[in-house]
């Protein structure tokens, strides 16, 4: 599974093969320069998401609820899902949380749309989990974490994403569960992962931090750069457009225009 924010960042998921393309949250950071998850709205995400779909011709297309969407009930929920459906052209939807979120995961699945479930460390919590901690480092904490799995099976989530939890918790969880789980930071006991595809490709300037579990596989920032450097340095010194980047006229054509033009 990879993250798709765009027409064109789908279409490279989807021609690699990836099974699901996830419009992630993460649009407010890596896309659209907010400094948290907490700013996208709903609007934001429907955009991206339609975009996103146009694209994918083979992957199972997830939208993620953004924070404020989902949690007042679960008919707010559904109500928010069903536009991810109707508008956003997903297949899916994403939301954050664990056994408190039961009966809206419920709720949602049994109006027909598949929900992924979102445990662990969920971003759009932060300000409550004090910052972007792993979770489940402890025994009490990683029984709240298998708890959490056990509650969103329960209700009927499809799969479950398990962000930044310690390898061998994830990989417990992942055998008691009969739903698969998809790691992010969690080891590869998970039955499948989900990385963000700016991080993974490379799609940011020097200097920026990513975090621990990301593996960087290309540098699509520095190719970028490159292929802009070019372009500025070929046009300043009249290399581009060349010939064969011009549109052709007849010499008589050319030759009637000249004559015309001169008279004014
Ligand atoms: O917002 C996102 O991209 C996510 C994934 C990293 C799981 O939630």
């Amino acid at each position: 599974m990879m993250t798709a924010h765009d027409f064109p960042s789908a279409h490279v998921a989807d021609a690699a093969g990836m099974d699901m393309i996830l419009v992630g949250d993460s649009l407010a950071m890596v896309a659209l320069g907010m400094q948290d998850t907490s700013e996208v709205t709903v609007d934001d995400m429907l955009l991206h998401c339609k975009s996103v779909a146009r694209a994918t011709k083979a992957a199972f297309t997830i939208g993620d609820l953004p924070m404020g969407s989902y949690e007042i009930s679960p008919e707010q929920a559904l109500a928010t899902a069903i536009r991810f459906v109707k508008e956003g052209r997903v297949q899916g939807i994403k939301l954050e949380g664990g056994k408190e979120m039961a009966p809206t995961i419920k709720k949602i699945s049994e109006a027909g749309i598949p929900v992924l479930a979102h445990i662990g460390l969920t971003p759009q919590r932060q300000n409550a989990l004090g910052g972007f901690r792993v979770q489940g480092k402890t025994s009490k904490g990683a029984m709240g974490v298998l708890e959490d799995a056990f509650a969103v099976q329960e209700a009927g989530c499809f799969a479950t994403v398990v962000e930044a939890v310690p390898a061998e918790v994830a990989s417990i969880i992942t055998q008691k569960l009969s739903v698969p789980t998809i790691g992010i930071g969690a080891g590869n006991g998970c039955s499948g992962q989900v990385l963000v595809q700016v991080d993974m490709s490379g799609y940011f300037p020097p200097g920026r931090t990513i975090p621990k579990f990301v593996k960087q596989y290309g540098n699509v920032w520095a190719e970028s750069l490159r292929a802009i450097e070019s372009y500025r340095d070929e046009v300043k010194s009249r290399q581009y457009p060349a010939p064969e980047h011009t549109y052709p006229i007849s010499q008589e054509e050319l030759d009637a225009f000249t004559r015309e033009a001169g008279k004014i």
